[in-house]
């Protein structure tokens, strides 16, 4: 029993980072933007965040706290950035879900070390589909777990 419980317990900890990778993105349920950064920050620098996006050649910083660094003017009160658990940045975008370009590169760097992704405005997901998605994978290990234990 303690070795399949090991196992599960494995088993969800590789599962998790092969499904969030360093950079995700999806919708909440209000239709806000989210970008979840969750690149390691370099040991040795000043902990900073900023987040960007492109589409085609225009790109734009849309919330940062490096210093000297500003981020557009329009993005200000659309967005805000909070701290996620153990490591990582999340910011939430109101407003221009429904406006994407059809393709859109997200970027973030967390003290110099950064990450990017391109989406489709047609693929993105919802945040809660995303969430059910790893409490499945928790579901099916505990159900064969306690397929061991009864039978
Ligand atoms: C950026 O924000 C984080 C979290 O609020 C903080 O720990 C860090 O010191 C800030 N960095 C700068 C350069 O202000
Ligand atoms: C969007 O990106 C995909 C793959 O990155 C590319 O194949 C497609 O041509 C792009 N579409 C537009 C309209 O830029």
């Amino acid at each position: 029993m303690i070795k399949s419980l090991l196992f599960f317990g494995l088993l969800g900890v590789f599962s998790i980072p092969a499904k969030s990778d360093l950079i995700s993105v999806c919708i909440e349920d209000d239709r806000d933007l989210r970008v979840d950064c969750m690149v390691e920050p370099k040991p040795s620098r000043i902990n900073s965040y900023e987040f960007s996006w492109s589409s085609g050649s225009k790109e734009a910083v849309i919330n940062t706290n490096v210093s000297g660094a500003a981020s557009e003017s329009q993005f200000r009160d659309k967005s805000y950035v909070e701290e996620l658990e153990p490591q990582g940045y999340r910011l939430t975008m109101t407003g221009y879900t429904d406006t994407l370009p059809h393709n859109t590169t997200y970027m973030c760097k967390i003290s110099g070390n950064s990450a990017t992704i391109t989406i489709e405005k047609d693929l993105l997901l919802p945040c809660s589909a995303v969430i059910w998605k790893t409490s499945c994978i928790w579901a099916m290990g505990l159900l064969i777990f306690l397929q061991h234990i009864y039978y």
